[in-house]
C-alpha cells in the first residue's frame, strides 16, 4: 500500500490528448527541479531531506522530545506560517481527535498549544490561563528570527516561565528552532544558553515541516519520527525515479495545471475527517504561498466535510463554475463505531443498523464526488492507506515535490514569497518601528 493520485472521476473532463500534451511539460518541470537549474534553486534542501538529514540534531530532538514530556504538562509551540502549520497538521492527522482534552492516562504526553500565530490578545491571554500554573515548556519557531507574531508571544511566556522558574531554569525549558547562525532569536538562544534547533538555509518556511521545525512538537506529541522521515523518504524515491504513469507527485501537478488552462482557477482540498483540517491549512499555505504570484495560480481553499456540505456545499454543487476538487481519502480507519439496531426505530435509521460508520462516511464522499461531479467540478483523489506517520510522510512529500513541479509550470517562482512583505511594512509603519517613519504619515492619512 501506498499514498496514491487518481484522476479518474475526472475523465470527462480532462483528454488523453491533454494529458500527453501536459506530460512533457511536466517532466521537463521535474527535470528544472531535480537538477536545480530553475528560479529558487537555493531553497531545494527540501527535496534531499528524507535520506540526508542531520543525524546527531535528530538525535538531540527526540532527547528534547523525551525531557519536555518528563518534566512538562504542557509544552507552548510558537510560530506562524512554515513554522507552525506543520507540526500542527501532523499533531492533529496522527494523535487522538481530542489530544488535549483527553485524560493524561490516554494522551501520555504534555498538552501541547500553539502561539504567535496571530496578535490577538484574547487569545494570548486565554492561553496563559490554560497554562496556568502547570510545568511547561516553550518551543520557538522562527527561521528568520525576527517574526512579530512568534517574538510577542515569545516575550510573554517567556516572562511566565521566568516567573515560575528563575532565569537560570526557565532558560533550560526553552528550545528555539532557528536559523544556525543569524537573527534576533539566534542571539538571544545563544546569548541566554537555549538548546538550539537549526532551520536549514535551503529549506523555506513552508517546505520545513521534515526539520526540526515541525519534529520537535511532532515527537513531544508520542508520534514516531523516524516513520515519518520512512514514509518522506519512500515519497522521494517515488518522486524521482517513477515514470510519469506511476508518478502521483508529477502527475497531480500535471493534472491540475491541465484544469487551470481550462479556466479551473480554485481547487478545493476535501477531507472527510476532522483530524485532517490543519493538513488542509498547510496544503493552503504550500500551494498558496509558491503559486500565487505574477498574478497566476490556483487558488487553494479547504474543506471539512461532511461538515461544510451543510454550508459550502451549495456553492460547491452550484455557484460559479471556477472549481475542481481534490479529496484526500484516508482508505482504512482504525476506529469505527457500528450503528446498533433499536427496537421502535423512531429515527428511521434502522436501514443502517449493523453497518459501521466508516461506511456511511464513505459512501457520503462517494455520493458527493459522484453529484459534484455531476455538477462540473472535476474530481481528484489522493488515497492515504491508513493514518499514521509512514503515509503522512510519503503525503508531505508527494506534495511538495508536487507543488515544485506545479509551480514551474506555471512559469513562477515556487519557493519566494514576496507578496508577504507589504503587509508587514505597512503594520510597522503603522508601530512606529525605527526605520519605517517616512511611510507613517501617508499612510495614516489614508486610514
Ligand atoms: O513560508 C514562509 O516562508 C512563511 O510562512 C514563514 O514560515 C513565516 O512567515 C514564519 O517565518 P519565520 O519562521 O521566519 O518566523
Amino acid at each position: 500500500a501506498k499514498v496514491t493520485f487518481d484522476y479518474s472521476k475526472a475523465s470527462k473532463f480532462i483528454s488523453d490528448d491533454e494529458v500527453v500534451a501536459m506530460k512533457k511539460i511536466a517532466e521537463d518541470a521535474k527535470e528544472v527541479l531535480v537538477n536545480k537549474s530553475g528560479a529558487g534553486n537555493d531553497f531545494l534542501g527540501w527535496i534531499d531531506l528524507p535520506v540526508d538529514y542531520d543525524k546527531d540534531e535528530f538525535a538531540r530532538i527526540k532527547a528534547a522530545a523525551k525531557k519536555i514530556q518528563s518534566d512538562s504538562e504542557v509544552l507552548v509551540v510558537i510560530g506562524i506560517g512554515g513554522s507552525y502549520l506543520g507540526a500542527r497538521a501532523a499533531i492533529d492527522f496522527l494523535r487522538h481527535g481530542f489530544y488535549n482534552n483527553v485524560s493524561k492516562e490516554i494522551r501520555k504526553t504534555p498538552e501541547i498549544y500553539y502561539a504567535g500565530n496571530s496578535i490577538s490578545p484574547a487569545y494570548l491571554k486565554g492561553l496563559l490561563d490554560v497554562v496556568g500554573d502547570r510545568d511547561f515548556s516553550v518551543n520557538i519557531i522562527s527561521k528568520s528570527g525576527t517574526t512579530t507574531e512568534p517574538a510577542i508571544a515569545f516575550r510573554i511566556f517567556k516572562e511566565k516561565l521566568e516567573k515560575k522558574y528563575g532565569k537560570e531554569e526557565a532558560a533550560k525549558r526553552i528550545y528555539a528552532t532557528t536559523d544556525k547562525a543569524k537573527g534576533a532569536l539566534k542571539n538571544l538562544a545563544t546569548e541566554e544558553g537555549y538548546e538550539s534547533f537549526v532551520v536549514p538555509d535551503d529549506v523555506g518556511g513552508r517546505f520545513s515541516v521534515l526539520t526540526a521545525v515541525g519534529l520537535l512538537p511532532i515527537a513531544v506529541s508520542g508520534a514516531d519520527i523516524d516513520k515519518l522521515m520512512e514514509g518522506a523518504a519512500s515519497g522521494r524515491e517515488k518522486a524521482l525515479n517513477n515514470t510519469f504513469e506511476d508518478n502521483d507527485a508529477v502527475k497531480y501537478a500535471a493534472i491540475r495545471n491541465i484544469l487551470l488552462r481550462k479556466g479551473k482557477s480554485i481547487e478545493i482540498t476535501a477531507n472527510y475527517e476532522p483530524s485532517l483540517h490543519y493538513f488542509g491549512e498547510w496544503w493552503k499555505q504550500l500551494y498558496g504561498e509558491s503559486e500565487g504570484k505574477d498574478q497566476k495560480g490556483i487558488f487553494p481553499a479547504a474543506v471539512d466535510l461532511t461538515t461544510d456540505l451543510h454550508s459550502m456545499g451549495q456553492f460547491i454543487q452550484d455557484g460559479s463554475r471556477l472549481m475542481f476538487e481534490t479529496v484526500v481519502n484516508i482508505e482504512k480507519t482504525d476506529a469505527d463505531i457500528v450503528i446498533q439496531e433499536e427496537a421502535d426505530d423512531l429515527d428511521g435509521l434502522n436501514y443502517l443498523a449493523g453497518k459501521d460508520m466508516d461506511f456511511v462516511n464513505k459512501s457520503a464522499m462517494n455520493g458527493t464526488i459522484l453529484a459534484h461531479t455531476d455538477g462540473n467540478v472535476p474530481n481528484l483523489m489522493v488515497n492515504v492507506p491508513e493514518q499514521n506517520e509512514f503515509y503522512l510522510g510519503e503525503l508531505f512529500y508527494m506534495y511538495e515535490f508536487a507543488c515544485g513541479v506545479s509551480g514551474y509550470i506555471l512559469g513562477v517562482n515556487p519557493f519566494n514569497q514576496p507578496g508577504v512583505e507589504s503587509y508587514k511594512k505597512n503594520m510597522f509603519a503603522l508601530l512606529g518601528k525605527p526605520g519605517y517613519e517616512d511611510m507613517t504619515a501617508e499612510l495614516q492619512k489614508r486610514l
